[in-house]
C-alpha cells in the first residue's frame, strides 16, 4: 500500500496523513521534512540559496526516491504534482488523494503560517488571496488527477479513512 497526500499549501495534508498512516498502521513521509534531512537545509534555506527551480528539482529526486517505500502514506508539498513527471510517477506508484479546501479557508490558513512558506513570505493579506487565486487555478488540473478527491473545508480523518479503505479495496 502506498497512498499518496496532495493538494495546496494548508489544506491539512502533513496532518491528516500522519493521522492516516497511524490509523493504517503504516509508516509516515512528509516529502518537505525527507527533502530538508536529505540535504541538511530547510526549504526557506533551498529556496534561498537555489531558487525555486532548484527546490523542485531536489523534490522530484526525493519523490521518485519514496515512491518505492513499500506501505507508507507520503504528503507530497502543494506545488509537486505540478512539476516533471511527478503527478505522473505518484499514480504509477500508488493512489493519490487530494484534500479539495476551498479558496477562502486556504487563504485564512496560509496568512496565520506564512513564515515557513517561502511562495508567500512576506506578502501581505491582499497579495496572499490573489497568489492563492492564481496558484489554485494553475494547479487544479494537476491535482484532479488523483485517483480520489475529498472537498470540504473541515475534511475529517474519518472520511479519509473510509474512502481510502474503499479505494485502497477496489484496486486489489
Ligand atoms: C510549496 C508548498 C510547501 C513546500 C514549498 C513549496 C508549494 O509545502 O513544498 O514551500 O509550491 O505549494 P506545503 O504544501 O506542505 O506547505
Amino acid at each position: 500500500m502506498r497512498i499518496f497526500i496532495v493538494g495546496y499549501m494548508g489544506c491539512g495534508k502533513s496532518s491528516l496523513g500522519r493521522e492516516l498512516s497511524d490509523c493504517l498502521g503504516v509508516s509516515f513521509i512528509d516529502l518537505d521534512r525527507f527533502i530538508e534531512t536529505r540535504y541538511r537545509k530547510t526549504i526557506p534555506e533551498i529556496f534561498k540559496e537555489s531558487g525555486e527551480m532548484g527546490f523542485r528539482e531536489k523534490e522530484s529526486i526525493c519523490l521518485k526516491e519514496v515512491s518505492f517505500f513499500e506501505n507508507v502514506v507520503i504528503a507530497v508539498g502543494g506545488g509537486a504534482p505540478c512539476f516533471y513527471d511527478n503527478m505522473d510517477i505518484m499514480k504509477n506508484n500508488g493512489i493519490c488523494f487530494f484534500l479539495d479546501v476551498g479558496e477562502e479557508e486556504i487563504v485564512s490558513r496560509l496568512k496565520k503560517s506564512k513564515q515557513d512558506r517561502p511562495l508567500i513570505d512576506g506578502k501581505s493579506s491582499e497579495e496572499i488571496r490573489s497568489f492563492v487565486h492564481v496558484m489554485m487555478k494553475k494547479r487544479r488540473p494537476y491535482y484532479e488527477k488523483s485517483q480520489c478527491i475529498i472537498k470540504g473545508n473541515d475534511i475529517k480523518l474519518e472520511e479519509l479513512l473510509m474512502k481510502v479503505k474503499k479505494t485502497v479495496k477496489l484496486k486489489k
